[in-house]
């Protein structure tokens, strides 16, 4: 049965950061962060779209009515929750109206949380193939003012509405996994910051790629040859590149890395505008294949290489439908990332640094930015969300 990605969508915050304009100003080269990094802009958010309101618009920018009422799981991956209890899917539920008759939930693991939640959707469906499954990846990126980690942040989610029959991408049932429990990134309860030791991250997720790869190729002899474009989870743009150059290295053979070479720029340029999106990251580079890559033809065998810090890592296979095109709303996309605004440093630091103050469990209203679902404050410590319409 053919099983998949039949719709997705996005939300990326209305502010963003130009890379260079922030090296300038932290006296760093430029073309560190865009060329040896590979960054060009990063998506900052306000207080009003936090984690639940990105994934509700990201979500709200898919879904029908018929949908709606026909899912009968949401599953929202993060590592950037609000609550230790009780999870986003439930907001979203709430906030989009979906069916009552259905079962919402968080999952956890770093980056890699949303394909967890991607590989559940497609087994549900499978058993129930006239139902579906709503799949949100939503994050915030921070680590912090000045420091190493900060050229990759960013924030925004993506969703993905999981059916039979999907318009834009089925999923192999095989898939090839591997856990190595490290620290090389993780957020302790009581930071508000993750840590991370960033050069022996890039180094663990080169292993794992090749690692994974060996797995895949010891299993299945033909695999690998079959596939015509590999997209990365990219905490940056160039990580990609290094796992590509790692196991080519590994190989001692560039016919198949030459050939994901090819299509890494056009997977990689949304990302590139956005920033690190954390468990939604390798959705978006997906995202940007499927609508920069004009050589991509329905059929075309991709690898979806998964990887959260921590460490767990999977490789999926997904076969592009023969509507792929027509099923992803490329003016909408592009209109939604062109209608983003430039903040100067200053007001950079000052929304990144921005928290809401709580007395007795209550805080003070937070103001919607622009139409959409939003963060409204806290109120005896609740969570409350609303949508705003902005007048024309
Ligand atoms: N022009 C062009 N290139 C330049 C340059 C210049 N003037 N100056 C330096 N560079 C290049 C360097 O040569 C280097 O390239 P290579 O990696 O190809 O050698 C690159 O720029 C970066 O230089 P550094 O390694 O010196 O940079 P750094 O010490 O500041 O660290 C970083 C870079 C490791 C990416 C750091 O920003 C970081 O730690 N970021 C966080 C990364 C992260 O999140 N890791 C976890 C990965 S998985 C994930 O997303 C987490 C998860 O699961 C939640």
């Amino acid at each position: 049965m053919n099983v998949g990605i039949d719709k997705i969508g996005i939300y990326i915050p209305k502010y963003r950061m130009d890379m260079r304009q922030l090296a300038i100003h932290r006296s760093v080269d430029p073309d560190k962060w865009t060329i040896g990094i590979g960054q060009e802009q990063m998506a900052v958010p306000d207080l009003s779209n936090d984690v639940v309101a990105m994934a509700a618009n990201a979500a709200a920018s898919i879904l029908t009515q018929e949908d709606k009422s026909v899912i009968d799981q949401i599953i929202v991956g993060t590592e950037s929750g609000v609550d230790f209890s009780k999870s986003i899917a439930t907001y979203v539920h709430q906030l989009l109206e979906i069916q009552p008759f259905c079962k919402s939930f968080e999952v956890k693991q770093a980056c890699y949380g949303a394909t967890a939640g991607l590989q559940m959707a497609c087994d549900y469906v499978r058993l129930h193939p006239k139902r579906k499954v709503l799949v949100i990846a939503t994050d915030i990126a921070k680590y912090g003012l000045n420091t190493t980690g900060e050229p990759t942040q960013g924030a925004g989610a993506v969703a993905m509405l999981i059916s039979k029959d999907p318009k834009i991408m089925s999923l192999e049932m095989v898939s090839y996994m591997h856990t190595n429990s490290q620290h090389d990134f993780w957020r302790p309860n009581y930071s508000h910051y993750a840590m991370v030791d960033g050069h022996f991250s890039t180094q663990l997720y080169v292993d794992e790629f090749i690692q994974i790869l060996d797995h895949a190729n010891k299993k299945n002899s033909e695999l690998l040859e079959s596939i015509e474009a590999m997209v990365f989870h990219l905490p940056f743009t160039k990580m990609g590149m290094k796992a590509i150059k790692g196991y080519e290295e590994y190989t001692h053979s560039d016919a198949l890395t030459n050939k994901w070479r090819g299509h890494y720029d056009a997977a990689s340029i949304l990302n590139k505008q956005v920033g690190n999106i954390y468990t939604g990251s390798l959705f978006l580079s997906l995202l940007s294949l499927l609508i920069h890559d004009e050589t991509l033809i329905p059929g075309t065998r991709i690898g979806l290489f998964s990887y959260g810090s921590g460490a767990v890592s999977e490789l999926l296979i997904g076969n592009l439908q023969t509507d792929y095109r027509e099923a992803i709303n490329v003016t909408t996309i592009q209109l939604h990332l062109d209608r983003r605004v430039n903040l100067e440093v200053l007001e950079y630091e000052t929304l990144f640094l921005s928290e809401l103050e709580l007395v007795e469990g209550n805080s003070k209203e937070v103001t919607a930015l622009e139409s959409g679902y939003y963060f409204k404050g806290i109120y005896n410590h609740k969570r409350l969300y609303g949508y705003y319409h902005e007048k024309a």
